[in-house]
């Protein structure tokens, strides 16, 4: 049995099922009742609702697991709080291997998220737990945020100067590298950066969408105030602003990427490039949706 933390999240499901895809039991971690029909329906063989801040909860949910793979919730003030239950719980109940999803340079103490997963990383390491870090880049995934404005207006709205470098990755490359390290033996011990591309300014990124998309995209810096406005706005936390003010500033003064040869060599394949990406989206936006009964 694997446990999957954090399971109904964007990260979980994309995990959840390629690991069910690969034969593998799940038993899946989920925050609330409402989220437990969408883990059942990805093929989860068990499911916990809990708090992963709550230690009864943690206790109970890494018994009898063999393995664990854990996503703390994205911008979490308590990353280490939780990290460090979660390590000490998988430890108590002598978890065969602890993998955590980390991100890519979490060493950046400008951006208090990756600070926090560095210490959650050095925390696993003083565990004596058997362990495996994924750090990936930011997900190709976020583009769909703005996808409407994207294909209707043209504009790619980046709250950064539109020549800022990143490398990104995709998701389903991440969950399909993650369930690899799981399944397979050889990695423990290990600590893996999941980069997909070469660092792209946002001008090359909207060039990309314009070729996918058959129109004109035209990326446009958005002013971190005005961001910033609307991100409170739509009921975004004080904490989770002001830690994204702090990642968008960083990436506008210093770039964020990576190198692409140790996702290939885990995946057995080139990953996922951007333009792949853009395509494989396209075509899923213009499916015919699918009705269950
Ligand atoms: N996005 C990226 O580009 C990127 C790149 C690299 C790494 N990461 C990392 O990936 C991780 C996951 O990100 P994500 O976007 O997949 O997160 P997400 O979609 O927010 O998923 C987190 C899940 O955990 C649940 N949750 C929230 N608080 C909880 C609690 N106290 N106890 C139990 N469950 C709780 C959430 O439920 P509710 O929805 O009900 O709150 C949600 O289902 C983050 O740690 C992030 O730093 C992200």
């Amino acid at each position: 049995m694997i446990l999957v933390t954090g399971a109904a999240g964007k990260t979980g499901c994309a995990v959840v099922r390629v690991l069910v895809a690969r034969g593998a039991a799940v038993r899946a971690l989920v925050y609330r009742p409402s989220q437990v029909g969408l883990v059942w329906e990805l093929g989860a063989r068990e499911v916990i609702v809990g708090d992963m801040r709550d230690q009864t909860t943690v206790k109970q949910v890494v018994q009898g697991v063999r393995a664990l793979y854990h996503i703390c919730p994205n911008m979490s003030p308590d990353e280490f709080t939780i990290g460090k239950l979660v390590v000490g719980e998988a430890r108590s109940a002598e978890v065969a291997h602890f993998v955590y999803h980390s991100v890519l340079h979490p060493q950046t103490e400008a951006m208090p998220h990756h600070w926090g997963k560095l210490r959650v990383e050095e925390h696993l390491f003083e565990s004596g737990l058997p362990y495996t870090i994924l750090q990936p880049a930011p997900y190709m995934q976020n583009v769909l945020v703005g996808w409407d404005s994207i294909v209707e207006d043209g504009v790619y709205r980046v709250p950064y100067a539109v020549e800022t470098r990143l490398g990104m990755v995709d998701l389903e490359d991440v969950a399909a590298a993650a369930a690899t390290v799981l399944i397979e033996p050889g990695h423990q011990g290990a600590t893996y950066e999941l980069v997909g591309t070469e660092a792209l300014t946002q001008t090359d990124v909207a060039a990309i969408l314009s070729r996918g998309l058959g129109r004109t995209v035209q990326a446009q810096a958005v002013p971190l105030d005005v961001w910033e406005e609307g991100a409170r706005v739509t009921g975004l936390g004080d904490y989770q602003v002001k830690t994204l003010v702090r990642m968008f500033r960083y990436y506008e003064s210093h770039g964020f990427w990576g190198n692409p040869n140790v996702l290939g060599w885990l995946l057995g394949r080139r990953p996922t490039t951007f333009a792949t990406f853009v395509e494989r989206t396209v075509r899923q936006k213009q499916a015919p949706p699918i009705i269950r009964h």
